[in-house]
């Protein structure tokens, strides 16, 4: 590849793969570059769409937040009827239960849509609640797409919409005063006008900037077949430390670990047996259902929680990184929001709070480890 593209994204999760397809149709000459040996978060996830049930507080984050989940069916459409393939988007809501010596803290936003259902309400939500479920929080607007789905979706969009992806690992990122001329990588040295890292947790083996990963563990059961119903359960169910995320073919994803252990692979007894506890504990059928499968990825933390976007200390390098917990969320907005910079010079006052200079180091990253 030479400069005859416009844009190369390093990173092809959800962020580099939602940005790329943005791009393409809007008409730039997109590549990405992406790594084999590098699980991908949203594999890992659990497609959560819950800006409310995760309680951001009110803030530009949660704007962002909120705006990126009103974007979702018409960009899911969009996917979707570019490939053919479905994405297992889902308006399920989320039911935060509450249980027995936990806090019953009222969500801080009133002007969202929310409630409080009492025990015997709660029940009738969702049958077969755990004994200690006193209460719990509806939020009807969060919602939940099937992430590995909506990523072989992406995956299928770039090859129908003939984006190049190229297989390799990223090496030194080339500069000469403040522009990115080129990148080393195992494919060779790459060029092009413009650069985005979209490398979620390896960021900062690029570029020093401050993302490191928080590992989540999981695992998924799926619904017995004598059980009499495809899916009892019809809404997430979001607890404290736990969340349970029923798919329509059945499956229920079980989540997640938080776990500053670098990037440690592998399930854990004790990952496994807390995942075990917290989702028994909310829904006891769980414990008779067969379990499928275990899993972990790695989140990409950032000091204060929240993703770097936009521009960075070179001119023709862009921030798409840093999105910790919400990158199955924040995937359509950050995709609009950085192709309307880059391709349209617009900039959204939005992108001033996710501003790379927030951090002290800024402006002095020299390439990582
Ligand atoms: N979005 C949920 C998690 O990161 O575990």
């Amino acid at each position: 590849m030479n400069s005859s593209k416009d844009i190369l994204i390093i990173g092809g999760g959800i962020i580099g793969l939602s940005l790329a397809v943005e791009l393409k149709l809007r008409g730039a000459s997109v590549a990405v570059l992406t790594a084999d040996s590098k699980q991908p978060t949203a594999r890992a996830a659990a497609g959560m769409l819950a800006p409310q049930a995760e309680r951001i507080p009110p803030s530009p984050m949660l704007d962002l937040c909120l705006q990126s989940r009103a974007l979702y069916p018409a960009w899911v459409e969009q996917l979707e009827d570019i490939t053919g393939l479905k994405t297992g988007y889902w308006r399920s809501g989320i039911l935060a239960p509450v249980c027995q010596n936990e806090p019953q803290e009222k969500p801080l936003l009133s002007n969202l849509n929310y409630q409080w259902l009492d025990g015997d309400t709660v029940r009738q939500h969702q049958f077969g609640l755990g004994q200690e479920v006193i209460g719990g929080w509806w939020y009807p607007d969060d919602a939940q797409v099937d992430n590995r789905a909506l990523f072989r979706t992406l995956q299928t969009a770039t090859k129908e919409l003939q984006i190049e992806i190229i297989q390799g690992n990223a090496g030194e990122i080339i500069r000469q005063g403040n522009r990115v001329v080129g990148i080393e990588t195992t494919s060779g040295k790459l060029q092009a006008d413009r650069y985005v890292v979209a490398a979620g947790a390896w960021s900062e083996q690029l570029l020093n900037v401050p993302v490191f990963p928080r590992k989540g563990q999981m695992l998924s059961v799926c619904v017995p077949e004598d059980c009499g119903v495809i899916q009892p359960l019809q809404t997430v169910l979001f607890g404290t430390g736990i969340y349970i995320v029923p798919r329509q073919d059945g499956r229920i994803i079980i989540g997640a670990t938080s776990e500053n252990v670098d990037f440690t692979p592998g399930n854990t007894p004790a990952g496994i047996q807390s995942l075990l506890a917290g989702s028994i504990k909310l829904y006891p059928e769980l414990q008779n259902y067969p379990i499928l499968e275990f899993w972990w990825g790695f989140r990409p933390a950032t000091p204060d929680e929240l993703p770097i976007l936009g521009a960075s200390a070179w001119e023709n390098l862009t921030w798409a990184t840093g999105h910790y917990r919400n990158g199955i969320l924040l995937a359509p907005v950050t995709a609009k929001l950085l192709a309307d910079l880059m391709w349209e010079q617009k900039l959204d006052p939005l992108l001033a709070a996710f501003h790379y200079s927030r951090f002290p180091e800024s402006g002095k990253f020299e390439n990582g480890k």
